[in-house]
């Protein structure tokens, strides 16, 4: 059986300023109607074989969790709460012990809260493949033809046929998998033409991933084992031990296991993938879906006159924009953004100053 394991933790430091700690970007409608965690459940619900999800999310979020669940009528296997956040290593680790109790042979979906995938269908495909290729304990990657030498990604370098792939896409085993690589390394890995990015998804059997942890950071794997064993179960919550939690070792499973791992499997999954990670690529997203013939993406109280290839998001006052293009503005109750499209990666480093003023 297979369980979906949604992974909603982030912060989303780059879509500031709506994106806040206590309104992460996984919890807000960016696209459509519906917040990317009810896209992200919504998703994968009424596959067969597939289970009720398992969300893992930080214990401030419990409620508005919750109840983004209830809105779209998911009645969730858990929600895990983390006291404190230790990056997804630890994450998993929790929701490996969680299922394990309950089904020894568990598989675990990842799914992080906050990607767009465009191709339903060929996504369900991709699972299915990796699904064949989990039994003797693999863990598989969904790899994604990349774009661009981004550095925010993890690279993964394929190596031979995969013993038992079948259908059309088939999988490769792992030759190498490079978490956040520096420019020049990125850059070689896309002229390279046998890299992929790593998508952030996984598939794995819970025993197959703590098999790996234990023998990697077995620091991790002892803390997380204890913060499910001595956690408590409070209606669907489950609240992880506070002490054992917070004395787990922070740490990605990208580092953690991915990168030292030997027994990894990639599927390559073309699907219309997107991890939102700025306001550039929420735009970009939203092309051929929301926006008007100038390229512009408008949400809310907006006026626009002569203006292309923008965003422009209004939450409380009328924003109007006139005569300029490539813009980003965003309006909040208490801060405004406005960026060009092609430098808001330095977003982040706004979040980063508010903070060292707090
Ligand atoms: N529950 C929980 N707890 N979730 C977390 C935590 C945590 O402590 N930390 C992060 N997450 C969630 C995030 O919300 C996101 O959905 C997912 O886990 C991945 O974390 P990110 O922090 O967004 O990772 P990243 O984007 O830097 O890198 C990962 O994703 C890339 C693709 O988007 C890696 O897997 C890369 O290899 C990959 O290319
Ligand atoms: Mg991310």
């Amino acid at each position: 059986k297979i369980y979906p394991v949604i992974l909603s933790g982030g912060a989303g430091t780059r879509l500031w300023p709506l994106s806040r700690a206590v309104l992460p970007k996984q919890l807000l409608p960016l696209v459509g109607d519906k917040t990317m965690l009810q896209d992200t459940v919504l998703r994968v619900a009424g596959w067969p074989g597939l289970m009720a999800p398992l969300v893992v999310c930080g214990n401030e979020h419990r409620f508005l969790v919750a109840e983004q669940l209830r809105e779209i009528g998911v009645t969730p296997l858990g929600i895990l709460l983390e006291p404190v956040g230790r990056n997804t290593a630890p994450a998993l680790a929790a929701a490996a012990n969680y299922l394990r109790a309950i089904d020894p042979d568990a598989v675990m979906l990842v799914l992080p809260a906050d990607h767009v995938i465009d191709k339903p269908v060929p996504f369900a495909e991709a699972v299915a493949q990796a699904a064949t290729l989990v039994a003797d304990g693999a863990l598989a990657t969904f790899g994604i033809v990349p774009q661009a030498p981004e550095t925010g990604y993890g690279y993964i370098h394929r190596g031979a046929p995969a013993a038992g792939a079948s259908g059309a896409s088939g999988a490769y085993q792992v030759d190498r998998f490079v978490e956040k690589p520096d420019r020049a390394s990125a850059e070689g890995f896309v002229a390279d033409g046998a890299y992929y990015w790593n998508s952030g998804m996984f598939l794995f059997r819970a025993e197959g991933y703590l098999r790996e942890l234990g023998e990697f950071a077995p620091a991790i794997a002892v803390a997380a084992e204890a913060a499910v064993r001595l956690g408590y179960r409070d209606l669907d919550f489950c609240r992880l031990d506070e002490a054992s939690f917070s004395s787990c070792p922070s740490d990605s499973i990208d580092y953690a296991v991915m990168e030292r791992t030997r027994h990894a499997v990639v599927v390559p999954a073309d699907i219309g993938w997107s991890d939102v990670g700025s306001w550039s690529a929420l735009w970009q997203v939203q092309q051929g879906r929301a926006a008007d013939a100038q390229g512009n993406v408008q949400r809310g109280d907006v006026y626009l006159d002569g203006v292309s290839n923008s965003l422009v998001r209004a939450e409380s006052r009328i924003v109007a924009v006139v005569g300029v293009s490539d813009l980003v503005v965003v309006e909040t109750p208490d801060a405004v953004l406005v960026a060009h499209k092609d430098q808001v990666q330095r977003v982040k480093q706004i979040v980063d100053h508010l903070k060292s003023k707090e």
